[in-house]
């Protein structure tokens, strides 16, 4: 008799209710290696068909592979949120899919279908459904990746990719109050079509590495970046997108391809309006932000967090904190939702367990 499938494997030790024995709270946004990935391949031109639960690891890549020599790769983030009675949900995940083939078509990859993307992250989330944490106490990070996995030395489409999902639980991204720096000599990315600021391109986060490094040394939480062409407008952060709030009025950066069209940007737009502030998006200047009641980001994996501080020109500038202000209104709201204690009234959620 042939040897039970990974698969048929997976999903028997799956079914342990075995609780990594670990502080969830402490995990903030390192990797907690979780038990399988899910792997599919396909050719260059052809559609992806089949994937794989495989157990999570290292795997084999050719050296002249397209992602290691010309960076031929997207990503997504996503989360499992555990609720109060125990289900699994995952949040709009249909956007991630739909945002991972956006960026495919812009770097000329072959990418996996809207409903292939759900079932592959449903299916990686049941076969790690022990890495959820409880309700309350951090959720569960997917990570799916497209790669051009092809060997080839010549600069151009590979021949073969290879889209992969990991996951690891996860808590807060950010520690503490946070204050950041604006940096004026290095740009994120540029707009328009030329640039990939829009889409998340596995080469959008290494180049601005020499401004994080030196703002975190100054004891900064993060870098916010303005805009390549004036350097007049704020951008986002180099894992998060910007807004600002005034009395009643909230506004945020317009996506015009050099800022990440963000899933919890787009969500917390949407749950504002329904709050009844009034919400644009739009270019915003950096003198318009220093003189701001409030400012806040957004992002998978930040949520929503108030901005303590922002130095520009060696000035500090600081904002409104704390559970009164409208970020933390929005937080609530979002996370509720998420987790199922407000009801999803948009049909965002998506039901794993
Ligand atoms: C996310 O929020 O999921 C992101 O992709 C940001 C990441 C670079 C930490």
């Amino acid at each position: 008799m042939a040897p039970p499938s990974v698969l048929e494997n997976c999903l028997e030790d799956s079914n342990s209710e075995t609780c990594p024995d670990i502080n969830w709270e402490d995990i903030g946004f390192s990797l907690v290696p979780t038990d399988y990935m899910y792997v599919m391949k396909c050719a260059k031109g052809e559609k992806f068909s089949n994937g794989n639960l495989v157990r999570y690891g290292t795997f084999e890549i050719s050296p002249a592979a397209g992602i290691l020599n010309y960076g031929q790769g997207i990503f997504e983030g996503l989360k499992a949120y555990r609720t109060e009675e125990g289900s699994i949900l995952l949040f709009r995940p249909e956007e991630n899919a739909l945002r991972m083939k956006a960026g495919a078509d812009r770097l000329c990859m072959s990418s996996p279908s809207v409903e292939q993307f759900i079932n592959a992250v449903k299916d990686t989330v049941l076969a790690n459904k022990r890495w959820v944490p409880p309700a309350g106490r951090g959720t569960l990070y997917l990570r799916p990746l497209l790669m051009g996995t092809g060997a080839s030395l010549g600069v151009g489409p590979s021949t073969e990719y290879t889209f992969l999902i990991y996951c690891s639980p996860v808590s807060n991204y950010h520690k503490g109050p946070l204050n950041f720096k604006v940096e004026e000599k290095l740009h994120r990315a540029i707009s328009g079509f030329s640039g990939t600021g829009g889409i998340k391109s596995v080469t959008n986060y290494a180049p601005v590495y020499p401004a994080t490094t030196e703002a975190k040394a100054e004891g900064f939480s993060d870098v916010l970046f303005l805009d390549a062409a004036t350097g007049k407008h704020i951008e986002e952060a180099s894992a998060c997108n910007m807004f600002l709030v005034k009395g009643n009025a909230i506004c945020t950066p317009t996506t015009d391809g050099a800022i990440l069209p963000g899933i919890t940007r787009k969500s917390v737009i949407a749950i504002a309006l329904d709050l009844g502030y009034q919400v644009t998006e739009r270019p915003v200047t950096v003198e318009e932000m220093l003189i701001a009641d409030e400012l806040f980001c957004t992002g998978t994996a930040v949520v929503v967090n108030n901005i303590a501080s922002v130095t520009y020109k060696n000035t500090k500038v600081e904002y409104k904190t704390g559970s009164e202000t409208v970020a933390q209104k929005l937080r609530k709201t979002l996370l509720g939702i998420q987790t199922g204690t407000v009801e999803d009234r948009k049909g965002w959620t998506v039901r794993v367990l």
